[in-house]
């Protein structure tokens, strides 16, 4: 999922993204509800509508905001008290404001609303924080849903594989599909722990987890990650990392990845990847792409998310095809290393 975290994915129009073959969007409901506000939204039709994007919105509660506003927040056993990044006003979110918010943008995946840790954090913070998380996914079941929308729960627990399994444990308990969660989050990861702890807390929790919901790594972007966690079971995942790696000249392409702001493309004629047709590929060089960068011109923008966007939705297409066709092991051997280092 690429993130449209105020409703637009940078750069890009809706039918831009879908061009790029992109099957769903991850928006925020903290960022929605603060502009142009949740209440709004519905009135006006709902995000789907305004957004003139018929395929499925994922939206995250504000958990993530927990943690990377950590200066401008307070958490208690109510909820998230969370000042504004635009103007420095006060927000209750509670676990059930963020059902009503996502509610009324009419997401079709919503997520409950957690307390999401910076690692490295002490073990009795991130114990607290999990055993909290779960007495808001109980409370989030409660409040009612946008017609058809489902509800995903969100494991925390951080590196601690005890509290972790506890977690993921106690929110399966909470029933089946329909009755509890439609699917789980695995969150708390990607947040400065080493690679070898992600690997070990993903596979713990999706053994857990079980194979009959959708199970999402939460803040997975790079390649390599993708792959490599979708063999210990995920299924989704959202990041900014290839619409802003874009934005800053880089880009994935079927040898490798490359910046193509740096010097030695300033000559390049050829497309950024030969294999590729999106709209940057189709109609521009390497030349005259490094040249929009260094002018700081927009469309560069725009072009190089399209391309890497396109490339994301490529490469999930074939992770896809691969597991269908019981061959994910080649397919992960053969590119596990490849976007690692420069490509040509
Ligand atoms: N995005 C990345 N990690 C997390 C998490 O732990 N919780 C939420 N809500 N969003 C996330
Ligand atoms: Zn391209």
């Amino acid at each position: 999922m690429p993130v449209a975290t105020g409703g637009a994915i940078r750069g890009l129009t809706s039918g831009g993204v879908i061009a790029t073959g992109t099957r769903i969007l991850l928006s925020n409901a903290w960022h929605l509800m603060l502009q142009p506000g949740d209440e709004r939204i519905a009135t006006l039709g709902g995000l789907h509508r305004l957004m003139a994007w018929d395929r499925p919105i994922l939206t995250d509660s504000g958990g993530y905001q927990v943690a990377s506003l950590e200066n401008l927040r307070k958490v208690s056993e109510t909820g998230v008290h969370l000042r504004s990044y635009r103007d420095g006003s006060p927000h209750d979110l509670t676990p059930e404001r963020a059902i009503e918010i996502q509610r009324n943008l009419g997401s079709d995946i919503a997520m409950v609303l957690d307390e999401c840790l910076s690692l490295p954090a002490p073990p009795e913070e991130v114990e607290r924080a999990a055993a909290r998380s779960l007495r808001w996914a109980e409370r989030s079941l409660v409040p009612q849903r946008a017609p058809g929308q489902l509800l995903f729960g969100i494991v925390q627990g951080g590196t601690l594989a005890d509290v972790r399994r506890d977690n993921a444990r106690a929110l399966v308990s909470l029933g089946p599909p329909g009755e509890g969660f439609d699917g789980f989050g695995i969150g708390g990861l990607l947040m400065g722990e080493a690679g070898e702890d992600t690997r070990r807390m993903t596979a713990l929790s999706a053994e857990v987890l079980g194979e009959e919901r959708p199970r999402y790594l939460m803040g997975a972007g790079l390649p390599a990650d993708l792959i490599e966690s979708a063999g210990l079971g995920m299924d989704l995942f959202d990041s900014v990392i290839p619409t802003r790696l874009a934005r800053r000249g880089i880009v994935f392409t079927s040898t490798g990845r490359l910046n193509v702001s740096r010097a030695p493309y300033r000559d390049d004629v050829a497309p950024l990847d030969e294999e590729c047709e999106c709209l940057a590929c189709r109609d521009y060089c390497r030349a005259w792409l490094h040249h929009l960068l260094r002018a700081k011109e927009r469309i560069a923008a725009t072009l190089l998310s399209a391309h890497n966007l396109t490339f994301y939705a490529g490469l999930m297409a074939r992770l896809r095809e691969a597991i269908a066709a019981d061959c994910f092991s080649d397919f992960h051997e053969e590119n596990r290393h490849r976007w690692r280092s420069a490509g040509s």
